[in-house]
């Protein structure tokens, strides 16, 4: 896929849904977002906890990229409520993968806030705007093969298996979160599906 996009001029921009804000890091989120990534029942697919260092730099990078570009892993606020839940947002994966060049739709949500289905309604969003602003032919999303929840939100978005199984670059063949599964959705499927 080739991918010509790097940058959103609206640099300011905040997406909304019905009970959802997609915006820009706040300091505010820094410290709810490091317990979400101290939180092993929400870290279970992931290598490891992350310690506040390294949840401020990711936060960073979130951050920047989005000042950056207009676009990114969004901080994802309750409307009316103003609490920060997670992220949810667009990235390109810097990894070398069966799908790059690539742009992901991914997410990452509080415990308490899962089984409501603030993740679905995000990444919808998040899709949107992938192929109305940037303009995308395709979107993909990848999880280590056993995150059956984080499948389901693809299935929800209407992604499909692209039975392009891979192990992931940044693990060890044998670690047991090597082994993923990639999705997509492309422009057209999703002009049918919305
Ligand atoms: C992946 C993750 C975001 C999914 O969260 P989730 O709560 O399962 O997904 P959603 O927010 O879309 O919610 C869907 C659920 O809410 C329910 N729901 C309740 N009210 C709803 C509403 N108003 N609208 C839609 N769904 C609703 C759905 O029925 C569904 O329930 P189910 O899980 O019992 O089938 C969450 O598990 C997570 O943060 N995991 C850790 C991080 C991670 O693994 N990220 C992916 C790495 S690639």
């Amino acid at each position: 896929m080739n991918i010509t996009i790097t940058r959103y001029p609206e640099k300011r921009l905040a997406l909304e849904t019905d009970r959802l804000i997609l915006r820009q890091w706040l300091d505010e989120d820094y410290a709810p977002f490091a317990r979400i990534n101290d939180d092993p029942r929400v870290m279970e697919f992931f290598p490891q906890l992350l310690s506040r260092d390294e949840s401020d730099e990711l936060a960073n990078r979130c951050r920047e990229l989005i000042t950056e570009r207009g676009w990114g892993f969004w901080a994802v606020e309750l409307k009316g409520y103003g609490d920060f839940i997670g992220i949810v947002g667009l990235n390109a994966p810097q990894d070398r993968l069966p799908c790059s060049p690539c742009i992901e739709v991914g997410w990452r949500l509080a415990y308490r806030h899962w089984g409501k289905g603030y993740a679905t309604e995000a990444g919808s969003r998040a899709l949107r705007f992938a192929f109305e602003a940037l303009m995308l032919n395709e979107v993909v999303a990848f999880t280590t093969s056993t995150n059956q929840r984080s499948r389901e939100v693809m299935e929800r978005l209407g992604m499909v298996n692209k039975n392009q199984d891979f192990d992931h670059p940044a693990l060890v063949p044998d670690h047991p979160l090597s082994k993923h599964v990639l999705y997509a959705i492309s422009r057209k499927v999703w002009k049918e599906k919305y």
